[in-house]
């Protein structure tokens, strides 16, 4: 990302913040507003754009694309900082839980201690899943892919509580965003308990929402289960560095679903579904399984020159961010957690001297620095939760557990900004004229202009 020069506070104030958009074609041009939030880069207004000129703008993947305002998560990916309503997330993952970040993204500000009391107290009402709904989980095939049953069941909770539906009312949507929050860890820990086999436990409401998950994943039922502080802590710690990170790929799914209005459960359900792919939420499993590729530190000069051929789609998992430019804020407390967790546990797992050994050989790789290539937050999350018993298939269960409140505090902003209206972008076509159709009687095999080709993803 161009670096952003300071604009002289001369030169600021002395012009109007407009942009002039030229026509070289015609010689036409148009003022556009710009805009400026708290921080951050400038922006232009382009929301009359087609309006008054008739012509789109075109950024696929939305690389120079702000597609809201928010008063949520702010990134400096120049510079390496995440605010969450103002707090950096370090501050966050040293000293609050992550009950507390919840409410600080839900509400805006930290709570008060009687504001915690009561926020723990109404989410420990919505731990238990309807005794139906467990049903759900019979359907599954027992290989299924956690997250394959993650985005059905939380889905299907549309199909259940119809009393929190009316997106137009206040009372309804705080019930539906506690409700969601609520139920994510034990909707997951019981795709995974159902992955081996075990009955559902019961989500227990004298334990905090970390420890709970923690039972509920790992809890014998023939056998009393012992809290481990030191996991509880750490799992806090890593839902806290997941909650929230503006405009990501999911959350941008989240706020398109609820922009046509769409229930909050459904919305969620297809937040999952976006986090479950490799290049997001799904790159902390795909890093696991790179590790175990490479296996070894003789080969990691392989794989990172294998990274950098063009011709090859092999990318170094958990490496490299939209945003961030420099080291993600988050992967630096999570390699801290990662030596504190495998310390306290007495674990010397090779994968971490491997990652550690990878990421020092990338970060010193010229590709690498001159693309700005840094760990992000799933290099190093993958290890600490392999260290605490979590399979491999369930790291991103994890992830969506932490990021179901970043959804749903997007989706309840969404719904309160005026300037919001149902997403619907434009396209550049690029398709067949106009023709006429042709009987099938008289069709010969003829080439379209993409090819029979086109129908299976590639160009004749
Ligand atoms: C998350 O958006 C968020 O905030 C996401 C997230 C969140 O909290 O929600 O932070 C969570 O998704 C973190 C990212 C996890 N994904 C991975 O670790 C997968 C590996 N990373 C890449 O797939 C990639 O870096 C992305 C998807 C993360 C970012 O892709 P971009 O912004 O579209 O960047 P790009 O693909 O245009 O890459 C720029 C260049 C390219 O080379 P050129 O085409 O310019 O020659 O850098 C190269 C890329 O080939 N590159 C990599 C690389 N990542 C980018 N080359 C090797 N290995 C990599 N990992």
């Amino acid at each position: 990302m161009p670096e952003q020069k300071p604009v002289t506070e001369a030169v600021a104030d002395a012009n109007p913040d407009t942009f002039t958009i030229t026509d070289n074609k015609t010689g036409k041009s148009w003022e556009m507003p710009g805009r400026t939030g708290t921080m951050g880069n400038r922006l232009i207004d382009i929301k009359s754009l087609y309006g008054k000129t008739g012509i789109l703008t075109y950024d696929p993947g939305f690389t120079s694309t702000a597609s809201c305002k928010s008063d949520i998560t702010y990134i400096d990916g120049a510079n390496g900082v995440l605010l969450h309503r103002g707090y950096p997330i370090d501050e966050l993952a040293n000293n609050s839980d992550f009950m507390e970040t919840c409410y600080l993204l839900l509400y805006g500000d930290l709570p008060t201690p009687e504001q915690k009391l009561d926020f723990d107290g109404d989410i420990k009402q919505h731990t238990l899943l309807h005794d139906q709904i467990t049903k759900f989980y019979t359907g599954f095939m027992r290989s299924a892919h956690p997250m394959a049953i993650m985005v059905g069941v939380v889905g299907a909770l549309s199909a259940f509580y119809h009393d929190s539906m009316d997106i137009t009312d206040i009372d309804e949507r705080r019930l539906a965003a506690h409700r969601i929050i609520a139920k994510m860890p034990t909707i997951g820990a019981y795709a995974y308990k159902y992955s081996q086999g075990l009955p559902f436990p019961m989500p227990r409401n004298d334990l905090s929402y970390s420890e709970n998950l923690l039972q509920m994943m790992f809890s014998n039922p023939a056998e009393e289960y012992k809290i481990d502080p030191v996991l509880a802590k750490a799992i806090d710690r890593l839902l806290i560095l997941h909650a929230d990170h503006e405009q990501n790929a999911s959350t941008s799914t989240v706020r398109l679903a609820g922009s046509s209005g769409a229930n909050p459960y459904a919305c969620v359900a297809s937040g999952i579904a976006s986090l479950w792919g490799p290049a997001h939420g799904g790159a902390n499993e795909a890093v696991l399984k790179m590790l175990d590729e490479i296996g070894s530190k003789e080969n990691i000069e392989k794989f990172v020159k294998k990274a950098q051929d063009p011709g090859d789609n092999f990318r170094l998992m958990g490496f490299g961010h939209r945003v961030y430019k420099s080291y993600d804020p988050r992967a630096t407390v999570m390699r801290e957690s990662c030596h504190e967790v495998l310390k306290v546990l007495g674990i010397n797992d090779p994968k971490l001297e491997l990652a550690m050994e990878l990421e020092r050989r990338a970060l010193e790789d010229p590709y690498f620095i001159e693309k700005k290539l840094y760990p992000n937050v799933d290099f190093y999350s993958g290890i600490i939760m392999k260290a605490m018993g979590f399979p491999t298939s369930m790291f991103t269960v994890m992830f969506a557990i932490g990021r179901t409140v970043g959804w749903i505090s997007h989706w309840k902003e969404m719904l309160v900004d005026d300037e919001q209206k149902i997403g619907r972008p434009r396209q550049l076509y690029q398709g067949e004229d106009k023709r006429v159709y042709v009987p099938i009687d008289r069709r010969g095999h003829t080439e379209t202009k993409t090819g029979w080709g086109w129908l299976w993803g590639k160009k004749s």
